[in-house]
């Protein structure tokens, strides 16, 4: 478990260093798309990210962002064939989490490491370079920030709660309703969206944010951030999935029930 943690630490470190030293070249687009982009950086780091777990841990499997396309058709699952054993950890990589934040000079963005074993996160690391902030986990220890012991929020009331989300455009059929987000702004204190979901779930475990929910994020964003969340206190709650994409709930487990009711009322005539 240290051993994972330790390199998952090493590899974020590796990708977001190479993001944070070569922000002179964040316009670098790679491929532009209806409300998203994708920079060339972001392949970079990956590659960083990938090299430094490959460099020691040569036998384990890859499931990194950049490669969603490729990976996506492979059969038992979407990992890296080259490295693929039937029991092997699979690292689970997005290397800049929030991208459009980072392409426009905002500071929330990280790159993000996890690793599981048997469906079970091992350990993970949330790197946000421009925030200076570095959180981590293992399944058999504490979340940290820095270093230090992270707790979620006390807040007990759905009145009181800072809720984040995250409007992604990439699929129509993903995004937010909008009656949706009004039920919600009417039953929290505020609704916030900043961006970066694996940074949102960290502010849930760092009790800045008292509850959080996005409908179709990917693994590689949830990954290590719902292991520091949990870690910290949260409870965390996939309500769908297909493929790689989820329905995500982390809150300060106070909220939990009244959050997961709001969320899937929706369904209810
Ligand atoms: C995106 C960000 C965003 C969230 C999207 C994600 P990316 O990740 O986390 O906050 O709303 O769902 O896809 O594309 O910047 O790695």
């Amino acid at each position: 478990m240290q051993f994972c943690l330790e390199l998952a630490i090493l590899a974020a470190r590796a990708g977001g260093q190479h993001a944070r030293l070569n922000r002179h070249r964040s316009s670098d687009v790679h491929k532009a798309f209806a409300h998203d982009i994708k920079l060339q950086l972001d392949l970079e780091c990956q590659a960083r990210v990938v090299d430094t777990i490959q460099r020691h841990a040569p036998t384990h499997a890859i499931l990194a962002e950049e490669d969603e396309g490729d990976v996506a058709a492979l059969p038992g699952g979407p990992a890296r064939a080259s490295a693929r054993a039937a029991d092997a950890p699979l690292w689970i990589v997005d290397p800049i989490d929030g991208t459009v934040n980072y392409f426009h000079g905002l500071p929330m963005w990280c790159c993000s490491v996890a690793v599981q074993q048997g469906g079970r996160t091992l350990a993970g690391a949330v790197y946000a370079p421009d925030l200076g902030e570095l959180y981590t986990a293992t399944a058999d220890g504490p979340a940290l920030l820095n270093g230090e012991p992270l707790r979620t929020s006390e807040t007990a009331t759905l009145e009181d709660a800072i809720f984040l989300t995250g409007l992604s455009q990439k699929n129509e059929s993903d995004a937010v309703p909008a009656t949706l987000v009004e039920r919600l702004a009417q039953s929290v204190q505020k609704i916030r969206v900043l961006g970066a979901a694996a940074l949102d779930i960290c502010r849930v475990a760092r009790g800045h944010a008292d509850a959080y929910w996005e409908p179709a994020i990917h693994l590689w964003d949830m990954a290590a951030a719902g292991l520091i969340a949990e870690r910290a206190g949260a409870r965390t709650t996939v309500l769908s999935r297909r493929g790689t994409r989820v329905s995500f709930v982390a809150t300060n487990a106070h909220i939990h029930d009244a959050v997961t009711q709001l969320l899937t009322a929706r369904h209810s005539p």
